[in-house]
């Protein structure tokens, strides 16, 4: 059976920044950067950004380009009669696993997207700040939701690579990015923005030396340009030999951070402009509960509400699309599945593991606890995916094209038909050399400040 393809180079770049910027940039940047003090987090998020993630991220466009198939084939296909393919086959769990909680959150923006239309984020129990642990404690509601998620995300998967994930996202993103600017421009006009600024913007210099902000710091990269499990292998793989990888992939680094940066501008000045709000502690209620009672004191707070919450639901939707791609295309290519009984398959799989991520969140202070400490399920799927899996499964990803197939190889394909590459040496030292170094120096140094 073919597989598919990419139509035109903007639709795939739009579809991989669709994958990209989800929650992890809306929700999860200014939450960590609420808790790993400020600017300094910022700062150590960009290093990261730049010298491992881009050149993991042109390195799994790669391979996929190279072997125009799924992440355990792709292994295999390079370095035959290995275990190298175990790579790829984690990476496919983790686009299960990823995605059973991402669809519980992606689910709750649904719901705030209607309760804010509707006019149901205005009342007192929302100033009382308890709306967001009532709604949650509702486990049936969360279950529900998340199913509605990944419905939708099966709908699209359905319709294959041109006709549903590329044609999807591309008409998504631009409608994005149009209201994020909005909503920046409104935020930076509120009392109290200043201070916000000052906030997201002034370095903390003692988290400079704090190994768990590094830790967090690579682990919302990985996330956020949803690398390190392959799924970018994946969207490779549908590239034809013309489209040239290293402009793809900066175009796709640069409106991941810059959405990321641009959430910022959005939830810091909003967030000081209410009175008694604490960045630091806030955790996911920065989003959920504190924009809420943002919006309620706003002329036109119902709309600016609704516009919100639903960007969130259509970022989320994008990247719950390439979560959910990753094992597809696997029971596609290494199976001999058809697609519609790898949609439906994976689909049952992943709810069936939702389901305890979105019964679990009753006690919502519980999700910004501390490792180890009374963690629920979903905390737990996130920390271990996240911080753990991800940078693990980047470090074997960098080694693997560093030392396996070897980086003249990988050039080899970086560079076919005259594609633009601005410096293959420097490229070929940060994957075999700074990658794998720093990537096992944060976490050996994050293992052992735990001990
Ligand atoms: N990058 C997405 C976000 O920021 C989430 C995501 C999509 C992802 N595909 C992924 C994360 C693959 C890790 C791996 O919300």
């Amino acid at each position: 059976m073919a597989r598919g393809s990419w139509a035109t180079r903007t639709g795939f770049i739009l579809a991989a920044a669709g994958s990209a910027v989800g929650l992890g940039n809306i929700w999860g940047f200014p939450t960590r950067v609420g808790q790993g003090g400020g600017a300094a987090f910022v700062a150590i998020y960009l290093g990261c950004i730049l010298l491992i993630c881009l050149p993991i991220m042109v390195g799994e466009f790669a391979i996929g380009r190279r072997t125009q198939l799924s992440p355990v084939r792709s292994f295999a296909l390079l370095r035959p009669g290995t275990r190298w393919w175990v790579v790829g086959a984690v990476g496919v769990l983790a686009g299960g696993g990823i995605l059973s909680f991402y669809c519980v959150i992606a689910g709750w923006t649904v719901a705030y997207a209607w309760f804010a239309l509707t006019g149901r984020l205005a009342g007192e129990q929302l100033a009382a700040g308890a709306f967001f642990a009532d709604f949650t404690s509702n486990g049936a509601a969360s279950v529900g939701l998340a199913l509605l998620v990944l419905v939708a995300t099966a709908g699209v998967l359905l319709g294959g690579v041109r006709g549903g994930i590329e044609r999807v996202t591309k008409a998504m993103m631009p409608v994005l990015v149009a209201l994020l600017v909005l909503l920046a421009a409104r935020a930076a006009t509120l009392p109290g923005a200043a201070e916000g600024l000052a906030y997201y913007l002034r370095p903390d210099p003692s988290s400079l030396l704090d190994a768990s902000v590094y830790n967090a710091a690579l682990g919302q990269a990985f996330f956020s340009l949803s690398l390190g499990m392959g799924t970018m292998l994946t969207y490779g793989s549908y590239l034809s030999r013309q489209t040239g990888i290293a402009g793809a992939a900066l175009w796709i680094v640069l409106l991941d951070t810059a959405i990321a940066l641009l959430a910022g501008f959005i939830i810091f000045p909003a967030g000081f402009s209410l009175s008694g709000f604490d960045p630091g502690s806030s955790g996911p209620g920065l989003i959920f509960a504190v924009l809420p009672r943002l919006f309620a004191t706003l002329p036109g707070g119902g709309l600016f509400g609704t516009a919100f919450f639903v960007l969130l639901a259509l970022a989320a939707l994008t990247s719950a699309i390439s979560l959910m791609e990753v094992p597809v295309a696997h029971f596609i290519d290494a199976h001999g599945w058809s697609r519609t009984r790898a949609v439906i398959t994976v689909t049952l799989g992943v709810f069936a593991l939702a389901i305890p991520s979105a019964l679990g969140n009753g006690a919502v202070p519980l999700l910004t606890s501390v490792p180890g400490v009374g963690m629920d399920f979903l905390t737990l799927m996130a920390t271990a995916w996240n911080d753990f899996a991800l940078p693990v499964g980047g470090f074997l990803t960098a080694v693997f094209i560093g030392w396996a197939w070897r980086v003249d190889r990988a050039l080899e394909e970086l560079v076919r038909e005259q594609a633009w590459f601005p410096a293959p040496r420097a490229w070929g030292f940060l994957v075999r050399w700074v990658c794998p170094a720093a990537i096992g120096a944060i976490i050996v140094w994050t293992f052992a400040s735990f001990i």
